[in-house]
């Protein structure tokens, strides 16, 4: 059985990559729903519904195990299809089935990184010394998943989130370096102003973002850690995996690339993503 990676485009492809590092063995599917991307701007349904149905063609290509490599699916839909759609589909299915997502594991490593700061109490009060900035789709931010999942762990971390709108579909259209560095920058200039100061740390809450991570390192002061996507979800399906071997199969190192989009070699940006040009299959 494959393990599936699902995005809204080639963003995915970060994380997708660092899960092929980490498990060589095991057979992959990726599928970008590059026809409808992107998903930032979104409903909630429609997000849910084209996440289901990439599941759907995820399962239905041999995959028992989806990653959603998208903040936006991740943060709007998981829950969702957790709850009312995957314990049908099992049945439907006669056979294990699960998606799991991002957002969480990223959560995981941010909480828990050994640099973070002491809660200082006066009294009773926790005072929020460690900023946390999230940049992230429209979509993503108004889920307001990272604040809500910081703060069942930590009432000494502050979440700011910043949407920004246009990032993800500048990446994906393969933007010039100008134009996407004057969009970070502004960014990140809002966030700050929006703080009063500078994050402590941050998370690039969308997988296209990491292909502009330097960036983000030259627009925010110098040295403010970032969090790193694909690295926690690797860790994360590494700890997956250890409770249920079911879902890791050992297969031949086998990977495929799905498009709904456009078939055919993709165009140079995927490159950058995966490190090697890549040749899509219809979905
Ligand atoms: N790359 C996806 C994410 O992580 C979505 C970008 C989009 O389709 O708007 O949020």
């Amino acid at each position: 059985m494959a393990i599936g990676v699902f995005d809204s485009g080639v963003g995915g492809l970060t994380v997708h990559h660092r899960l092929v590092e980490r498990f060589p063995d095991a057979d992959f599917i990726y599928l970008a729903d590059q026809a409808n991307a992107p998903y930032g701007g979104k409903t909630g349904e429609e997000i849910v519904d084209l996440t289901r149905a990439g599941c759907e063609r995820l399962f239905e290509a041999g995959c028992s195990l989806v990653v959603l490599a998208c903040n936006t699916a991740a943060s709007v839909a998981l829950r969702r299809l957790q709850q009312t759609w995957l314990p049908d589909h099992r049945r439907t299915l006669g056979r294990p089935v699960n998606a799991l997502g991002i957002v969480v594991p990223t959560i995981e490593a941010a909480t828990g990184l050994p640099w973070e700061h002491e809660a200082e109490r006066r009294g009773d009060k926790v005072e929020k010394l460690d900023v946390l900035g999230v940049f992230s789709t429209p979509a993503t931010a108004r889920s307001r998943v990272y604040e809500i999942e910081v703060d069942k762990r930590r009432q000494d971390v502050a979440v700011f989130s910043e949407p920004c709108p246009n990032l993800a579909r500048m990446i994906e259209a393969g933007a010039d370096r100008a134009a996407l560095a004057a969009e970070v920058e502004g960014h990140v200039a809002a966030l700050t102003t929006r703080i009063g100061r500078a994050p402590d740390r941050a998370i690039l809450g969308c997988t296209h973002y990491e292909i502009v991570a330097d960036l983000f390192r030259a627009a925010l002061p110098t040295g403010t850690p970032l969090i790193h996507q694909p690295e926690a979800t690797a860790d994360a399906l590494a700890r997956y995996f250890e409770r249920h071997p079911e879902y890791l199969a050992k297969g031949t190192g086998q990977r495929r690339f799905l498009t709904t989009g456009q078939a055919g070699v993709q165009h140079s940006l995927v490159e950058t993503f995966w490190g090697a040009p890549l040749t899509f299959e219809p979905a």
